[in-house]
């Protein structure tokens, strides 16, 4: 049922954060006026620069208000001191040490179960991909075109490390609970997709125990439940050059959550960069959206990092809080900021310095309003 008014918790962070984030939202807020839907938008400080100077990462009671908000939209965490990025300011004891070195705001795709990490990679007409130092069109719009389904919450990202005498050792947690609903999700969006209805599995089963574990749970589940679709298969470190040469090969892919990391970074590449990447962690009760780079500290405060990741991620929280609440406002305004970030792609005239050189860069704020420009010409 469509809402009255949508309640968005917005997470701004680090670095790049709060600047992608600001132009982000600005899209969001005409977004709401063109298309009638109350936004109820609450920004709340985060990570470690917050956490440099209160010694918590968020003021008390942000939790409870991401657990409470209809989505959450999230620039990126992680802060540099003396050349050093951290998400906590070092020699402070951390509140929970064996979640040491874990982002308040990245546990939260732990602790509300954001079970399902969605990651397109898509190239968008006219985006041009730069090797060696030169801009040259390599991949070809639709030939790229595959979403990448990362396991949000096991794996390596358990917080656990022991030490040992002549070391540390961090396990690999998979259980069935966990692969189990990751790759239903995915089965079901290669149904959704009407693609090439294929899912295919990226792990390191070869190796290590607790994939090949993964691997099985993602062959009985697909045999016994998705008849229909097709089963793919590939050992991760193959997978990342074929990604690159053909990644037209691919409808959706699933993996554990280190794979999952890994393999949509690389994938970005083919797709305009990490300034153009977006990724939702999804559960079945609540969402957070954003970009799926960092804070990329050495571009912080100069007004030149690539809003549209951020830009994305609204649009890809749009859509969710649509379908989820079959509210069509919110539909046609997710289409719409697509339509408006695609405009300016193919214009190619406003954009940031990772998709133009540096030569004819518009900043980061630049780009946040053109985008609100054309959606208000385009709606
Ligand atoms: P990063 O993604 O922050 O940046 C890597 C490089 O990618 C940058 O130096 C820049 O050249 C390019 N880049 C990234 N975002 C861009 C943008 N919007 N526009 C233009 N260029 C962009 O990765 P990193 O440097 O490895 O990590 C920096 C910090 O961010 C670390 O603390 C890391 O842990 C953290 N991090 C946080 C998140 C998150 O909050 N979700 C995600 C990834 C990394
Ligand atoms: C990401 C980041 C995070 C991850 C880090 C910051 C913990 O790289 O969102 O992709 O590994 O999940
Ligand atoms: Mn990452």
């Amino acid at each position: 049922m469509s809402k009255q008014s949508y309640y968005i918790v917005a997470l701004p962070g680090d670095g790049i954060g709060p600047e992608v984030l600001s132009s982000a939202l600005r899209v969001l807020r005409t977004a709401g006026e063109l298309f009638q839907i109350e936004f109820r938008i609450e920004e709340i400080p985060c990570g470690g620069h917050y956490y440099a100077e209160h010694e918590t990462e968020w003021p008390d009671g942000s939790f409870e208000k991401c657990q409470a908000a209809d989505a959450i939209l999230l620039g990126a965490v992680g802060h540099e001191v003396d050349g050093k990025t951290v998400f906590t300011k070092p020699g402070k004891p951390y509140p929970e040490p064996q979640l040491a070195g874990y982002a308040q705001v990245i546990l939260n795709r732990r602790q509300l179960d954001l079970y399902a990490n969605v990651r397109p990679v898509k190239l968008y007409p006219g985006v041009k991909h730069k090797i060696h130092g030169e801009l040259i069109q390599v991949w070809q719009p639709g030939k790229v075109d595959y979403v990448v389904i990362r396991e949000n919450t096991e794996d390596a990202y358990t917080g656990e490390t022991d030490s040992i005498t002549d070391g540390k050792v961090t396990p690999i947690r998979i259980t069935r609970h966990a692969t189990e609903r990751v790759v239903r999700y995915a089965f079901n969006l290669a149904r959704r997709r009407h693609k090439q209805h294929k899912v295919t599995c990226v792990d390191k089963s070869n190796i290590i125990g607790a994939h090949r574990f993964f691997r099985e749970v993602f062959r009985e589940v697909g045999a016994r439940e998705f008849p229909d679709l097709k089963l793919d298969f590939a050992y991760v470190d193959a997978f990342c050059q074929w990604q690159i040469r053909n990644p037209e090969w691919y409808d959706v892919v699933v993996g554990p959550n280190l794979v999952g990391d890994i393999i949509s970074d690389n994938g970005a590449t083919t797709a305009g960069g990490l300034g153009l990447a977006v990724g939702g962690n999804i559960g079945d009760e609540h969402a957070m959206f954003e970009p799926i780079h960092g804070s990329a500290p050495k571009h912080a405060g100069k007004d030149k990092a690539n809003p549209l990741a951020a830009i994305l991620s609204v649009q890809m929280m749009l859509d969710w809080l649509g379908t989820r609440h079959t509210d069509e406002r919110l539909q046609r305004a997710a289409e719409q900021v697509e339509a408006a970030v695609a405009a300016l792609l193919s214009e190619g005239k406003t954009l940031t310095y990772d998709l133009l050189g540096e030569a004819n860069a518009s900043r980061c704020s630049e780009v946040g309003a053109a985008v609100e420009k054309k959606l208000r010409v385009m709606a």
